[in-house]
């Protein structure tokens, strides 16, 4: 009786840590629900959880013969390293355009995390439980910026030495434009625009050009080609920024808006999104119906 219902929840174990790891493995392929790359990193993290109990499931069946063999901790020292290796790609605006290559990478990251815990777990019982800890916590710290490649700080900045907070001045001392170091966010926002060229094709005025207009654009519905319509609220507004390739609207032409915003504006070394949020701070105040949900959370901005 008591190995039975043992073993109904390590199967329970099992399969709640599958389903919850292949949100996350299967997450490059829906690649339209992709926020911004730390979030993507706690994405991670969820991942490495259900490996891991998926991985504890697995190895309460392994053989007794089978267990505590000296050689288990080859795999359970040498598998969080892989892993932590196959979360260190420089190139994140690549591996976001290539999506199978980001699939694949996601299973390496999956079958690492699996292996990690159940050779933990096999060499000493009891292991893999810390295992599994300290892997969720890897792939956390990485969310911060921890132990992943800083990736292209200099895209933005001709001195690519400036530090996150001398970015957005050097960036503007390079355009001959100058922001006080105290300027309001949609200041910001607006010189941003300005420098990252968005105004060539988005005009602030109601016209229409290569893009929409920004005028009262924050808070109206849009309308898809599909003929679905979505609120531009603040999720709207930073997955047209930095997915443009999975936005469609009716009217316009498909691709036409470059992604490569997105490595400018996300990254570990963007953690707190200042530039993107003053992006949407600006259209927000282009808007009548800007509101709480469109705008960007930005605790140390006081809001005008
Ligand atoms: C080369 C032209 C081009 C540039 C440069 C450009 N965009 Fe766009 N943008 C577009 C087009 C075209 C669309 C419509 C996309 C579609 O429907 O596929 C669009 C859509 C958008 C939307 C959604 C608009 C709506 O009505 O829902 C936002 C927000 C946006 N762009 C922000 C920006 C920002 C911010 C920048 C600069 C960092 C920028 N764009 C630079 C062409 C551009």
């Amino acid at each position: 009786m008591k190995g039975n219902s043992k073993r109904i929840i390590n199967v329970g174990m099992g399969i709640v840590g599958f389903v919850i790891s292949l949100d996350g493995l299967t997450m490059p392929l829906r690649a339209h629900m992709m926020t911004t790359i730390a979030v993507h990193h706690l994405l991670h993290s969820g991942m490495a959880a259900g490996a891991g109990l998926l991985a504890m499931a697995l190895a309460a069946n392994l053989p007794r013969r089978d267990r505590e063999r000296t050689w288990w901790v080859l795999p359970a020292v040498l598998a969080p390293v892989f892993g932590l290796a196959l979360m260190w790609p420089s190139e994140y605006a690549y591996l976001m355009d290539h999506r199978w290559l980001h699939f694949l990478d996601h299973l390496g990251i999956f079958l690492c995390s699996v292996l990690a815990v159940f050779a933990a777990q096999a060499y000493v019982r009891g292991l893999g439980w810390p295992m599994l800890v300290l892997l969720v916590g890897m792939d956390a710290a990485a969310a911060g910026g921890f132990g992943v490649s800083p990736g292209p700080s200099n895209l933005l900045s001709p001195q690519a030495s400036v530090g996150a907070a001398g970015m957005e001045s050097s960036m503007m001392a390079g355009s001959g434009m100058s922001v006080p170091p105290n300027a309001p966010l949609h200041v910001l926002g607006q010189r941003l625009s300005q420098t990252l060229g968005c105004i060539a094709c988005h005009h602030v005025d109601g016209t229409k050009a290569v893009g929409p207009s920004w005028r009262n654009l924050a808070g109206y519905p849009q309308k898809l080609a599909n003929g679905a319509t979505e609120i531009a609220n603040y999720q709207f507004l930073t997955n047209a920024i930095l997915y443009p390739e999975y936005l469609q609207l009716q009217g316009f032409p498909a691709g036409a808006m470059p992604t490569s915003y997105r490595a400018m504006l996300s990254g570990p070394q963007h953690t707190n999104e200042h530039q993107l949020n003053a992006l949407i701070w600006y259209i927000n105040s282009l808007s009548d119906r800007s509101s709480p949900a469109t705008q960007p959370p930005v605790p140390d901005e006081p809001r005008k």
